[in-house]
């Protein structure tokens, strides 16, 4: 049985893909800051739920040994935890910084090294982190610089080290999601977020989902950034 991490796991895109991932046949490791001993419609076997602070350092510890005690291994490590704190630069606070910089960079860090020097060790893993297609395509409508410098250097990161893993038999890709309805945004704004994709729609988690079984599968895929995000990455519309 394949083994998963996933961070950020209990709402939204994160808790989309454990449910995938558990009907795949993976066990899987669920975290979030604030996550019960169950998940929503999903059989307790197999599924080990850690509560935790991807940006703390002994909680990422945590997170990848529950995989190690638990399952006796780990396969896939989707680094999904993430804050996004749109606002004119002008604006940001100190705080907000500390606060993108600790889930979004310090939460892939921590957890990553861990699961890496795991997988090294046995030839085998994949890392799929979940990005921003605003990383690449900002949008007047939305400043939002710090997420995107966050996750643009996740961006950055996935070539990096799908370039200095290749060789050990470890893939790292990411997906890159438009504007998914997920709790992240309010019902009243959902109008407007459809108009920022050419397509005219909002993503659903389930498009995301498709994006990560897709990689999973994709085994001569490694470095790419996989844009889910109704053609908004390809430039103005
Ligand atoms: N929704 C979108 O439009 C969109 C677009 C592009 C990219 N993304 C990215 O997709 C990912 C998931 O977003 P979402 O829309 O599904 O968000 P969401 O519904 O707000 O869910 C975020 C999840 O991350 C957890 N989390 C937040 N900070 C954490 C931390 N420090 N440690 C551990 N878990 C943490 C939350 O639980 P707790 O609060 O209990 O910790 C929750 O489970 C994020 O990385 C986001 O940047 C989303």
């Amino acid at each position: 049985m394949p083994v998963a991490i996933v961070s950020g796991a209990s709402s939204g895109i994160g808790l989309a893909i454990v449910r995938a991932l558990a009907e795949h046949g993976y066990a899987v490791v669920a975290n979030a800051r604030r996550i019960g001993s169950e998940l929503p419609g999903l059989h307790a076997d197999g599924l080990v739920t850690v509560a935790g602070d991807v940006g703390d350092p002994a909680d990422a510890r945590r997170i990848f040994e529950a995989a190690i005690t638990h399952f006796d291994g780990v396969d896939l490590l989707v680094n999904n935890a993430g804050v996004f704190i749109p606002k004119p630069f002008a604006e940001y606070s100190v705080g907000d910084f500390d606060r993108l910089l600790k889930t979004n960079v310090l939460g892939f860090f921590h957890l990553t090294q861990h699961v890496l020097a795991h997988m090294v060790r046995r030839g085998r893993g994949h890392v799929i982190n979940i990005t921003t297609s605003l990383a690449e395509n900002p949008i007047k409508a939305v400043p939002s610089v710090l997420p995107i410098l966050t996750k643009g250097g996740l961006n950055a990161a996935t070539r990096a080290l799908a370039q200095e893993y290749a060789a050990a038999g470890v893939r790292v890709n990411a997906v890159s999601p438009g504007i998914i309805r997920t709790p992240m945004h309010e019902a009243a704004d959902h109008g407007f977020l459809a108009t920022l994709h050419p397509v005219g729609r909002m993503g659903a988690v389930e498009d995301v989902v498709r994006g990560v079984l897709y990689l999973e599968e994709a085994s001569f895929v490694t470095g790419e950034i996989l844009h889910v995000d109704g053609g908004a990455y390809y430039g103005r519309w």
